[in-house]
C-alpha cells in the first residue's frame, strides 16, 4: 500500500491482543507500523512484533517484487518493533541494520547466537544515507521512549519516521491516515508509553522544528498526513506536563459505597459551582491507564479513598504508583479519606502527593466516618470551594 510514490506501508494490525506491553488494554487493537523505501537501495523502516512476524514477512516479500532490500533501519530495539530483525537477516543475508551505537550494542541482547559483525552500519546525529533519489537524515531520540531510540527523516519526501512518537493504539484495517483515535487513544498511549519522559519529547520536538515535515509516519497508528500543527501542539502540551482542560477529574476508590456517594456529592457541588468540566472516574473498575490519561489531562485531580487495612484502598494506591512513576506534576490535588474507626488514606494520599514535582495539595482534606452526613457538608463545600479557586 503506497502512501507516497515510493514509500510503501507493509505495517500490520495486531486485533487479538489483550494486553499491549502486558499491561494496557487494547479492545481496539494495535498495529506495529513498518515502511519499505523503494529506490536505487531499497530500505526497510523497522518490523514489527513477532506475533505477527509471518504476515509481516509476507507483505514485505510481496512489496519487494523479487527485489532485494540493502537496509533495515533499526529505531527503536524494543520487541513490539525489533521482534522480527532475524527473520530479516536470516532471509537476506546482505541486509546492513542501520541504527544507534545503543541499539547496536543491543542487538545480541534480543537475538542470542546471531552474528551480527559486518551486518550493522552505527550512525549518529545527523548522520545521512542515500539510497538514491531518497536520503536518510538520522536524529537521536534517547527516551523516546528507549535509551536508543532514533527517528529518521526522508530528504526528499519530508517524511518523519518519528518510531513511538505520535503513536496510537486502535488497529488501522486499511485506513492508513483515519486519525479518529486521536487526541484519545493518542493521549491514552502518549502518557502511559512516553510519559514519563517529557524532557526528552521536549529535546525531540526542538530538533523536528527545524525540518520541514510534510508526513509524520509512527510506529503505531495513523500516519499524519494534514495540520502537522495540531498533532505537534499537542505533544508540545503533553510533553511539558501541561493540562489540556481547566476542570477536574474526581477519582474515586470505594468499599461499600460510602466514599462513591462523597465523590459523587463533591461532583454535583463543583458543577453547581460553574466548574468548567467534571469528569468522575470509579478506579474499582476503570481502565487505570485511561483514568492516567484523564488525570494528566485536567488541570485538578480530587482523590477520595477508603482506609484499608491500615493503609490506603488499593485501586487508589495503584492509582498513585502509577501517576507518580510517569512524572504527573503541575497540577492540583484535592483529597477526601473515609475510615470508620481509624482513617488513614488522607495520610497516604497527602505523603504521595507532596512526593510529586510541583503538584499543588489543595486543603482542607475531608475526613467522613462510614458515610457522608450533614455534619460534613460544610467541610466539603469549603473543599469544593478550594477546587474552584
Ligand atoms: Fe512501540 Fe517503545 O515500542
Amino acid at each position: 500500500m503506497n502512501i507516497t510514490e515510493n514509500i510503501k506501508y507493509i505495517g500490520v494490525d495486531d486485533t487479538t491482543l489483550d494486553l499491549f506491553e502486558n499491561q494496557y488494554a487494547v479492545p481496539e487493537g494495535v498495529t506495529y507500523n513498518s515502511y519499505l523505501i523503494e529506490d536505487d537501495k531499497i530500505a526497510i523502516m523497522d518490523t514489527v512484533d513477532r506475533r505477527k512476524s509471518e504476515e509481516w514477512m509476507a507483505r514485505l516479500t510481496e512489496a519487494l517484487e523479487g527485489r532485494t532490500p540493502i537496509y533495515l533501519v533499526v529505531q527503536h530495539m524494543e520487541p513490539d518493533h525489533g521482534g522480527s530483525i532475524a527473520a530479516v537477516m536470516e532471509r537476506w543475508p546482505e541486509v546492513q541494520i542501520v541504527a544507534s551505537a545503543k541499539a547496536v550494542q543491543m542487538l545480541p541482547q534480543f537475538f542470542e547466537g546471531i552474528d551480527f559483525t559486518h551486518r550493522t552500519i552505527t550512525v549518529k546525529e545527523g548522520d545521512t544515507l542515500s539510497l538514491g533519489h531518497h536520503t536518510l537524515q538520522f536524529v537521536m531520540a534517547p527516551m523516546v521512549h528507549w535509551p536508543e531510540v532514533m527517528v529518521t527523516y526522508e530528504q526528499t519526501e519530508r517524511v518523519l519516521f518519528s518510531a513511538d512518537g505520535f503513536g496510537t493504539f486502535g488497529a488501522l484495517y486499511g485506513n492508513l491516515t483515519d486519525c479518529r483515535a486521536w487526541p484519545g487513544e493518542a493521549r491514552r498511549y502518549y502518557y502511559n508509553i512516553c510519559g514519563k519522559y517529557g524532557q526528552p519529547v521536549q529535546q525531540l520536538l526542538r530538533k523536528a522544528e527545524k525540518l520541514d515535515i510534510a508526513m509524520i509516519c509512527p510506529l503505531h497508528g495513523p500516519m499524519l498526513t494534514e495540520d502537522l500543527g495540531h498533532y505537534i501542539g499537542l505533544y508540545d502540551k503533553w510533553s511539558r506536563y501541561e493540562a489540556e482542560s481547566d476542570g477536574i477529574l474526581i477519582a474515586y476508590a470505594s468499599i461499600h459505597g460510602g466514599t462513591a456517594a462523597a465523590a459523587l456529592h463533591m461532583a454535583r457541588l463543583l458543577r453547581e459551582k460553574g466548574a468548567s468540566e467534571v469528569t468522575t472516574i470509579d478506579l474499582c473498575r476503570a481502565d487505570m491507564s485511561a483514568a492516567l490519561a484523564e488525570a494528566f489531562r485536567m488541570k485538578r485531580l480530587l482523590l477520595a479513598a477508603s482506609s484499608y487495612d491500615g493503609g490506603l484502598f488499593t485501586p487508589m494506591y495503584e492509582f498513585l504508583h502509577r501517576i507518580a512513576i510517569k512524572g504527573y506534576k503541575n497540577h492540583q490535588v484535592g483529597i477526601i479519606e473515609n475510615g470508620s474507626w481509624a482513617p488513614c488514606a488522607g495520610r497516604i494520599m497527602k505523603e504521595a502527593v507532596e512526593a510529586m514535582k510541583d503538584v499543588e495539595l489543595i486543603e482542607p482534606i475531608v475526613t467522613i466516618r462510614s458515610a457522608m452526613k450533614p455534619t460534613d457538608l460544610p467541610a466539603m463545600e469549603a473543599l469544593a470551594e478550594a477546587m474552584m479557586s
